[in-house]
């Protein structure tokens, strides 16, 4: 009877099936931001450097997300092909993480010391000078264009606010460290550190 009473008033049911929804999804997302192992860095984890955050920025302006993922699952395909499966204490300190969806190309979790920076100037110049197959698309501007410092002390700061560990120092020597540094070197040093802090202890 009183089944039939749910069933019957649109209102009810749809303010008590959000109810029963939301319990499930509380008891599953609420403790993960009490737990260590989401919210503790690796062990060893270095914040990422003024050259690298930047260079973090160019891969979101360049839209390499909507191509490439950064997150191996557990699964035997995935980690035979990329390494260690990616661990939430990795990405604590990305604002906001880029783990993405989309593989177009390979997952890029791992990507950070596969190949030389040399290779990675070449491939981001034009990817088909060294995988004659590529359909990715090529960023030779990056080599020419300086990279933008003037919000790069801004950053570091908002970074801090939001829990990354940067020093005093760190943020007044930001600017510095990019003088004469062009977008392909920040991209490049970005990439070399995307998942070192597992795969060095391996
Ligand atoms: C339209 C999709 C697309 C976009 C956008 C894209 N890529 Fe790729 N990427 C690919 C494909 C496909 C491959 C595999 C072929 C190759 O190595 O070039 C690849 C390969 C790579 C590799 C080599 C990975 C490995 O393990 O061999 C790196 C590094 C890389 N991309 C970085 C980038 C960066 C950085 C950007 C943004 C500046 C970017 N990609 C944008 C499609 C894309």
């Amino acid at each position: 009877m009183k089944h039939e009473t749910i069933e019957k008033n649109v209102g009810l049911l749809m303010l008590l099936m959000v109810f029963a929804v939301s319990i499930g999804g509380l008891t599953q997302i609420v403790p993960l931001f009490f737990q260590d192992v989401t919210n503790k860095p690796v062990e060893g984890m270095k914040p990422y450097t003024a050259l690298q955050l930047e260079g973090r920025d160019i891969y979101i302006r360049e839209g390499c997300v909507q191509c490439h993922s950064q997150m191996i699952r557990p699964f035997r395909a995935e980690t035979e092909r990329y390494g260690h499966y990616s661990v939430a204490g990795e990405s604590v300190w990305d604002h906001p993480f880029l783990w993405g969806s989309k593989r177009t190309g390979p997952d890029l979790a791992r990507v950070g010391g596969r190949y030389s920076d040399d290779w990675h100037r070449a491939h981001l110049y034009n990817p088909r000078n060294v995988v004659p197959e590529s359909k990715m698309p090529a960023y030779p501007w990056l080599v020419t264009a300086p990279v933008d410092s003037s919000h790069t002390e801004t950053k570091l700061k908002v970074m801090r606010t939001l829990g990354v560990p940067y020093t005093d120092e760190d943020i007044a020597g930001a600017t510095a460290t990019l003088k004469g540094k062009t977008e392909m070197d920040a991209l490049v040093s970005y990439l070399q550190v995307l998942g070192t802090s597992i795969k060095s202890k391996r």
